[in-house]
C-alpha cells in the first residue's frame, strides 16, 4: 500500500510521516518512509523548483511507489504534490493508496518557517516557492484531510487515526 502525506512546506508531513512510520516499522519490516528532499537527495540533486523540474520529480516520485508496491512494499512518502494529474495517477495504478492532506493557513506556515523559504521568498530573495510565487491547488480528493494548527501532540494523534485507517491496508 501507499500513503501520501500532501502539505506544502512546513505543513508537518515529515514529523507526522516519522510518527507513523515508527508506529508501524516494528511490526511491518516491509514499510519504507521516503520524503521528497531525500528523494531529490538520492537523485544527486539534478533537479531545482521550477514548474517543469517539479513535474519531472512527480514523476519520479508517482513510478517509484508504483515500483516498490508491486513489489510488496509498504510506502508512506511526504510530498509536496502540487500536480492532480498525479494524485489521479496514484489512485488509478495504486490499488490501496491512501491520501492525507495537511491543510494550513500561510500565515501558520510562514510563523514556522523551519527552512526559512518563505522569508525569503517573500523578500524576492528566492523564486518558485509553492506558496508564495506558484500557487498550491488542495488535492481534489484526499481519504482525510487534517488541520495541523496546534501542538504536535494533537498531530500525533492524528497520527493514530491513520494507522488505524490504513491497517487493512499494509502488506504483510
Ligand atoms: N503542530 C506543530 N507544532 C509545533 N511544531 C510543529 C508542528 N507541526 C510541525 N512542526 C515543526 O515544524 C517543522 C516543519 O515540519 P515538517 O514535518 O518538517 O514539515 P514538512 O515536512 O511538511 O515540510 C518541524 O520542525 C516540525 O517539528
Ligand atoms: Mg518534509
Amino acid at each position: 500500500m501507499v500513503l501520501w502525506i500532501i502539505g506544502m512546506s512546513g505543513s508537518g508531513k515529515t514529523a507526522l510521516g516519522k510518527r507513523v512510520y515508527e508506529e508501524l516499522k516494528p511490526g511491518y519490516p516491509n514499510l519504507v518512509f521516503l520524503d521528497g528532499d531525500i528523494l531529490r537527495e538520492i537523485m544527486g540533486d539534478d533537479l531545482g523548483h521550477t514548474i517543469e523540474d517539479r513535474k519531472k520529480n512527480a514523476g519520479r516520485i508517482t513510478r517509484l511507489c508504483k515500483y516498490l508496491d508491486s513489489s510488496g512494499i509498504n510506502v508512506i512518502f511526504a510530498v509536496l504534490s502540487l500536480f492532480h494529474e498525479s494524485q489521479r495517477w496514484m489512485r488509478e495504478n495504486i490499488r490501496d493508496y491512501y491520501e492525507v492532506y495537511i491543510e494550513s493557513d500561510l500565515g501558520v506556515l510562514v510563523q514556522r518557517d523551519s527552512k526559512g523559504i518563505y522569508k525569503k521568498a517573500i523578500n524576492g530573495e528566492i523564486k518558485n516557492v509553492v506558496g508564495v510565487d506558484i500557487a498550491f491547488p488542495p488535492p481534489l480528493g484526499p481519504d482525510l484531510t487534517i488541520k495541523n494548527d496546534r501542538g504536535l501532540d494533537d498531530l500525533y494523534r492524528e497520527g493514530g487515526k491513520i494507522i488505524k485507517s490504513i491497517k487493512p491496508l499494509l502488506r504483510r
